[in-house]
């Protein structure tokens, strides 16, 4: 993360002056990076929303910038998947309260089952986040009584490679290839936004100062 960022006088106003599209970008990179590798990250959950106007809060797993391309998991029975085969308009909100930045991505979702990046990001997987998987009826699904989904054997086990191999077909990955950042910090001197659009020649972009 850039000093300046983390700097207790980041608001300043004559620091907060010299910002450029640069650091913006910068600052998303060094953000979203940390959200996936950091569980204290206020960035590690992310709430995602879907072309039904349905939002949920997801674990950001991966952000590779050169792609402009977050990842998550998810498990494929789960009305959101059918959503963005159907539709891959989706959106994704992070917000730090402590750092007082938020981030607005706009992009396109594709769910990925069968591929060599399922399949590693699965044998990476502990068991116990397996186990998830092992719900008889997709997420969503209405039940006669309260449940965790799981099968009786599997609750409250931390299950062996096993006992997990069935519920490899119900993991999924979810990417998110944004093709619009817009990027908000809150300062005591005058808050600051901007948009930052993904040109179709990777790494392009162009961006915009806005009105906060
Ligand atoms: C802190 C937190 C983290 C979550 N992480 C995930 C996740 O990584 N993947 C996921 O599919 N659902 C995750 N969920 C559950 C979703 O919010 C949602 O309830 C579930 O995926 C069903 O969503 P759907 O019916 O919109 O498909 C998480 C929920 C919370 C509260």
């Amino acid at each position: 993360m850039a000093d300046w960022l983390t700097s207790p006088d980041f608001g300043r106003q004559d620091r907060i002056m010299k910002l450029t599209f640069e650091d913006v970008i910068q600052d998303i990179t060094d953000r979203l990076t940390a959200g996936a590798n950091s569980r204290k990250s206020a960035m590690h959950t992310a709430v995602v929303a879907t072309a039904d106007c349905d939002v949920r809060v997801m674990v950001l797993r991966e952000y590779d910038p050169a792609l402009r391309r977050l990842r998550f998991h998810t498990d494929a029975r789960s009305p959101k998947v059918a959503v963005i085969r159907d539709n891959p308009l989706v959106s994704v909100l992070v917000y730090d309260a402590e750092a007082k930045v938020q981030i607005r991505m706009r992009g396109q979702g594709i769910v990925a089952t069968t591929s060599p990046q399922a399949e590693a990001a699965w044998d990476a997987a502990t068991n116990f986040a397996k186990r998830c998987y092992l719900a008889k009826a997709g997420p969503s699904s209405v039940s006669a009584e309260q449940t965790s989904g799981l099968p009786d054997w599997a609750e409250g086990i931390n299950p062996t490679d096993a006992q997990v191999a069935d519920a490899r077909q119900n993991f999924a990955l979810l990417y998110v290839t944004v093709t619009e950042f817009d990027w908000l910090y809150l300062a005591n001197t005058g808050h600051r936004r901007a948009k930052v659009s993904v040109t179709p020649d990777l790494p392009g972009w162009t961006a915009d100062w806005l009105v906060p």
